[in-house]
């Protein structure tokens, strides 16, 4: 959990247009400090993360060093990181496994395979006491990148500083535009999950509900794949939090609330891209809501898999203490009118083998729901693109432990237009 800043921030390096939205050392240090005098930091947010732009365009010609920008980076990084951590905060920095990044700042690559840079700057970062480091993947040959996000994470693993290592890969292959465009089940997840402790899948976010929409359906339709590569210290990241996102075309508290909600039960990696000087009231709940973090930080961090399609359905998740399951039910409907609907499914459809469920509202503080008995239906109603969170907390009649539970193999129900649906969907009165 914690704060990135390129979908608030991108490149802009103006710093004479924009003196307090550009990408200088002032603009990290005052995120950290409202995430500490706002709260962020007492509810898990940890990591204040420098992306793309922060560098010279050069490297030290002497030392082959790369060097924060002389004038929006004066007192350097290791100044910034220990600025960080005197907040009690935690220091993240960014790179490229290519020749350059992907706004033309220096990469991990020399131009024409004449090698890399990855001891220098594995030693260089480490001195400078980063704790974490984003390395994506513009201008290399995708076909390469397997051995070298492996080789770079071995550089970083040769200091004796623990740093969480981000890699681009899968969305590189994925949409590798020149080359090879990878199928998800091409791409070498398995790599990922030993050699680094994220990895960014799909489009890079933007602030509008057609990509978070976007997103969600890339995971959808990867359903069953990519769940058993995910685990503590091994995550998907479907990039980052837009709640308080000023830039682009926007996204309604509602959908805020949605996409927090989803990325919450994904359990993937919790990082806001927007301004803490600037936040509304309401945003700052979602942001510091502690049941969707709960739910975020589970430790058996699995990944959500898809119980029923469609514009309206349920994603579950089952967590680490034993019978207990988080679901999502979503409703990505809109007539424009605006009307709520109402999702019902008998309980046994959710959570196939079990005998009833205590449920729980996430968001509403872990309110009591209702017991629900085999049989019987569990429902809520949502706005439009709105969800609501349960924790369910399920029963078998001999004390048993649930299938899907001990597995972690949830079955999709799929709709089909000539079988009976399997749950209602009604707009309440
Ligand atoms: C890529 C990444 C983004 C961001 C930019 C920076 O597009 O996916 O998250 O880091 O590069 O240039």
């Amino acid at each position: 959990m914690g704060w990135l800043s390129w979908t608030a921030f991108y490149c802009e390096t103006d710093c004479a247009k924009h003196p307090s939205g550009c990408i200088n050392e002032q603009l990290y240090k005052v995120q950290a400090d409202l995430m500490v005098s706002e709260g962020y930091k007492d509810v898990g947010y940890e990591y204040v993360n420098v992306d793309d732009c922060w560098a010279q365009k050069q490297r030290d010609p002497a030392t082959k060093r790369m060097v924060a920008d002389h004038g929006r980076f004066k007192s350097g990084i290791k100044a910034l990181a220990d600025y960080v951590h005197d907040k009690g905060l935690k220091f993240g920095l960014y790179t490229d496994i290519g020749t350059t990044t992907c706004a033309g700042y220096p990469g991990e690559l020399q131009e024409g395979d004449q090698g890399n840079y990855f001891q220098v700057d594995a030693q260089t970062f480490a001195e400078w006491g980063i704790d974490s480091l984003k390395v994506d993947g513009c201008n290399v040959d995708t076909r390469k990148m397997g051995p070298l996000y492996e080789q770079f994470g071995r550089a970083l693993n040769d200091t004796d500083r623990r740093i969480v290592y981000y890699c681009s890969m899968p969305f590189f292959q994925a949409r590798d535009e020149g080359g090879p465009k990878y199928k998800p089940e091409e791409i070498d997840f398995e790599l990922m999950a030993k050699k680094c402790n994220a990895w960014r899948f799909f489009d890079d976010i933007n602030n509008s509900w057609a990509s978070v929409r976007s997103i969600i359906r890339y995971y959808e339709d990867g359903q069953g794949t990519y769940a058993k590569f995910q685990g503590p210290g091994a995550w998907f990241d479907p990039d980052m939090i837009l709640a308080g996102c000023k830039t682009g075309q926007g996204i309604t508290t509602e959908q805020a609330r949605s996409q927090f909600a989803f990325w919450s039960i994904m359990s993937a990696p919790l990082l806001m891209s927007n301004d803490l000087r600037d936040i509304s009231p309401d945003l700052k709940k979602i942001l510091q809501n502690k049941g969707m973090i709960w739910v975020n930080q589970d430790e058996r961090g699995a990944l959500a898999q898809q119980v029923l399609s469609g514009d309206t359905g349920i994603w579950l998740k089952p967590l680490a203490k034993e019978n207990e399951f988080a679901a999502l039910f979503y409703n990505w409907n809109d007539d424009g009118r605006g009307y709520v609907l109402n999702l019902a499914c008998p309980i046994e459809n959710i959570v196939n083998d079990i005998d009833g469920a205590l449920v729980y509202d996430v968001i509403e503080d872990f309110k009591f729901v209702n017991d629900v008995k085999r049989g019987y239906m569990l429902g809520f109603d949502m706005e439009p693109f709105g969800v609501a969170l349960a924790k369910l907390v399920v029963y078998k009649r001999d004390n048993g432990v649930s299938d899907a539970w001990r597995t972690g193999n949830i079955t999709r129900i799929e709709r089909k237009a000539n079988e009976p649906f399997p749950c209602f969907v009604t707009r309440p009165r």
